[in-house]
């Protein structure tokens, strides 16, 4: 499978988790075990909104904030590079053609954000297209998609099945803003509508799920 794994700021970076990034690195490196090609795509989290904070407070604009927020998600796709040693690419890509590259030369790829007035959601979306990926998995800080939002409702259902439609219809499309936290940004739904490529959105806080939905067997939020 040619996958591309979105792994959200959320699960291995509010609070930082060294313990759950080692669990990542081992997952990533079955993953290859099993000879399919992946693109790990890394969030920022809470030390990313931290920075944006700072930045906001320094009177930084948008463009700024978010351009330190990548930052952030580049440094910890670096851990996971460095800890990948030989199986990963040499250093955190910065386009996606530089992925694609590495992608070619049989390597890991671990990268960030990109530019600034994205999300990663949107980065793993345009990886997944320009690589003609089979799959987009998104490990999330929740079991999937909902039909409302489960912070805010206690009678929110889990969504086993969606179409993008559904999606956008279930996410009022909201302008870009730096930090802002969806389950899957409607931009990046935007670019994916398009594509074959088969999306999961599963609770990413066990890496086991991220197998699973590989394996094609049911769980989380599998949007098509
Ligand atoms: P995300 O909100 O995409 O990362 O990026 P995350 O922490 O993994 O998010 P969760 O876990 O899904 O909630 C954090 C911020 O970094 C900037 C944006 O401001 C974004 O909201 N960013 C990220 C960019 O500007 N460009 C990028 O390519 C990536």
């Amino acid at each position: 499978v040619k996958l591309v794994l979105r792994i959200g700021g959320s699960v291995i970076a509010s609070p930082i988790n060294p313990k759950l990034i080692l669990e990542y690195v081992a997952l990533l490196r079955e993953l290859k075990r099993q000879r399919h090609e992946i693109v790990a795509v890394v969030g920022g989290g809470s030390l990313a909104r931290k920075f944006i904070t700072i930045a906001k407070k320094l009177g930084l604009k948008e463009r700024d904030q978010d351009e330190v927020a990548i930052t952030v998600s580049r440094l910890f796709a670096q851990l996971f590079v460095k800890k990948l040693g030989a199986l990963g690419c040499q250093n955190v890509p910065s386009t996606t053609e530089q992925a694609t590259r590495f992608l070619k030369d049989g390597k890991i790829v671990v990268m960030g954000g990109l530019k600034p007035g994205i999300t990663t959601d949107t980065v793993a979306a345009l990886v997944a297209e320009k690589i003609c990926a089979d799959m987009l998995v998104k490990a999330t800080d929740q079991e999937g998609v909902y039909n409302k939002d489960p912070r805010k409702h206690r009678d929110a259902v889990k969504l086993d099945n969606l179409r993008f439609e559904d999606l956008t219809r279930i996410f009022e499309s909201d302008k870009h803003k730096a930090g802002i936290h969806q389950i899957l940004d409607p931009e990046a739904v935007k670019i994916l509508k398009g594509s074959r490529v088969k999306v999961v959105i599963v609770n990413g806080f066990n890496p086991n799920n991220v197998l699973l939905a590989v394996k094609g067997e049911r769980i989380g939020t599998m949007i098509s």
